[in-house]
């Protein structure tokens, strides 16, 4: 199997990091990794009755799935000699974001994000903040024109949503879109 790096921070949206894993899981070896920001978010956001990593793994056992804390920085993910497709981070808090804008790669998160670019390979980052301030902005561009993708969870209208499932699944569905995952996760727009 092919391995894939997702990364969950503490932004809100924890939802569509949980579903994109659970696409992956289904062609991919996933190197998972949460920030501890993110078990907190998940616990307000989410059914999971989470208070720590432990607590993550109880509930996601799966053979192609590794688990890390942000702070196992011994990780093999944190050098470019292992080899990965690329990295999606979904949701990107604007700490994590502005982290790997500048290289300061202080955790398992940023380290990875850092090898993604130092190697060229695809880093795919869905940033969630609102409104959007001119650092964020800055640290996007930034990014961007060094080829990361920045995919925002923005949903779209044009496929009248009718649930919360149809915006997560149009959000991870453009996510798949932007590593070349193939999926149907969303109607798309045939003119
Ligand atoms: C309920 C909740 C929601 C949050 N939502 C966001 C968000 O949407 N975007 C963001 O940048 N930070 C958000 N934060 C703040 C981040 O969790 C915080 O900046 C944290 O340091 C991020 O750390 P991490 O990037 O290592 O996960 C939220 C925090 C909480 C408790």
């Amino acid at each position: 199997m092919k391995k894939i790096i997702l990364a969950i921070s503490g932004a809100s949206g924890i939802i569509y990091g949980l579903k994109l894993l659970e696409e992956l899981l289904k062609n991919f070896h996933v190197e998972l990794i949460l920030s501890s920001s993110s078990l907190k978010v998940m616990k307000h956001e989410t059914d999971f009755n989470i208070n720590n990593l432990n607590d993550f793994k109880k509930f996601y056992q799966f053979e192609n799935l590794n688990i890390y804390s942000d702070m196992d920085l011994t990780a093999s993910i944190a050098s470019g000699s292992y080899l990965t497709e690329g990295m999606f981070i979904v949701p990107c808090s604007m700490k994590t974001l502005s982290a790997i804008a500048h290289g300061y790669a202080n955790n398992l998160i940023t380290r990875a994000a850092d090898v993604m670019i130092k190697e060229r390979r695809k880093l795919i980052l869905s940033p969630r903040e609102m409104p959007l301030s001119p650092l964020h902005l800055e640290n996007m561009l930034k990014l961007s024109r060094i080829g990361v993708i920045i995919a925002p969870p923005i949903p779209a209208f044009y496929c009248k949503p009718e649930t919360i499932d149809d915006i997560v699944n149009f959000v991870v569905g453009k996510l798949l879109d932007a590593m070349g995952i193939e999926n149907n996760l969303y109607r798309r727009w045939n003119g």
